[in-house]
């Protein structure tokens, strides 16, 4: 967990600072909140959701009579990929407009229920996808996913704690998950306080380790779900789902309903966020190229369907064919949004 309430008072643990310090920083205002997004002090997809929706809540006891659209629609802004942090916006303000109830206890209510409805999901996804662990499996997974991200127990690392938990004997290949090292540094050590064996590898690492068949199988998160079952996870999944192919290993994702975009067709369709390239020329505070040289930071891919095994999602585990006949529009009722926080 990296979110929290104490006292009234919204509390996040900076996730920049892990593993060598678990440090709480308190979150004053909207503003602040924002600019932990940005900077991946609250990081991962369902998490950044609920961290804005949690923010809203407070700036709206800060600001009994300001105009909500202004708000969300900054909030909305702060990452551009993951399609959670525009869901739990949007959730807000579609709830506020239908009961013309904008009340500061009404958002507080509201935050609550995306929150435990997420933790609810991050449970069904566990239990799912741990139906697919093999006893005594290798697993590779990429980039965090898991508490730190979610605010559950984890999307991807949900369902290899869930196998673990299960007495599955598993052992988890972590990548390190250049440029920022959510991998070598989260995932590890959420790993470490489960007891869970791991071993962590460099991200160009996957290909020898699948041709010696040392990896059985590969769970990852993702950002956003287009219509058509593309997806886009953090900078580096395409590519494992390319050698988890020609390796025959079985390539999975695992997602809330929230992170399914239904107004986004394709891959083609999900924005990806640039961030900046000192991010790649260097890491935490060190530069070790030389003076002027260029970098390029795209901090998402996209993984076409058609290199899924299959996907978890909350309600089940659908297989790549599945998806692709459009099973995701089932997942779509009437009033979607309202439906899908139902408590
Ligand atoms: O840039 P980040 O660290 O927020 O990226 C997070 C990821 O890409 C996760 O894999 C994703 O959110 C999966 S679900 C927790």
């Amino acid at each position: 967990m990296s979110l929290r309430v104490r006292k009234g008072r919204i509390e996040i643990l900076d996730q920049r600072a892990l593993p060598l310090e678990e440090k709480w920083l308190p979150v004053q205002n909207l503003d602040e909140m924002y600019h932990y997004i940005k900077v991946l002090a609250v990081r991962g997809a369902p998490m950044i959701g609920c961290a804005a929706a949690l923010s809203l809540a407070q700036w709206r006891c800060q600001n009994p009579y300001a105009d909500l659209d202004t708000a969300v629609a900054r909030m909305r802004t702060a990452r551009p990929t993951a399609v959670n942090l525009m869901y739990c916006c949007d959730y807000i303000t579609q709830q506020c407009k239908a009961s013309n109830n904008y009340s500061a206890a009404h958002i507080t209510q509201l935050a609550f229920d995306l929150i435990k409805r997420e933790q609810q999901m991050c449970l069904s996804m566990a239990r799912h996808g741990a139906s697919l662990v093999l006893d005594g499996e290798n697993i590779l997974t990429h980039c965090n996913t898991g508490s730190l991200a979610t605010i559950g127990m984890g999307t991807a690392l949900g369902v290899i704690r869930q196998a673990h938990r299960m007495g599955k004997k598993i052992h988890v290949y972590v990548d390190e998950t250049r440029p920022l090292l959510q991998g070598g540094r989260l995932t590890s050590y959420e790993l470490s306080k489960e007891n869970i064996p791991y071993t962590v590898i460099c991200d160009n690492m996957a290909a020898h380790l699948m041709s010696q068949e040392k990896i059985q199988r590969v769970f990852v998160g993702a950002d956003r779900i287009a219509m058509n079952g593309d997806f886009a996870n953090k900078i580096g999944t395409y590519s494992l789902a390319i050698v988890s192919k020609y390796h025959q290993v079985p390539f999975h994702t695992v997602s809330p309903v929230s992170t399914i975009d239904f107004d986004c067709n394709s891959g083609r369709d999900i924005c990806i966020e640039e961030r900046d390239m000192n991010e790649v020329l260097g890491a935490f505070g060190t530069k070790w190229t030389p003076h002027g040289a260029l970098g390029y930071n795209p901090a998402f891919d996209v993984t076409p369907i058609g290199l899924v095994t299959s996907m978890v999602l909350d309600s089940g585990v659908f297989t790549r064919e599945e998806i692709q006949e459009g099973r995701l529009w089932d997942l779509k009722k009437p009033a979607h949004v309202d439906e899908r926080t139902k408590i």
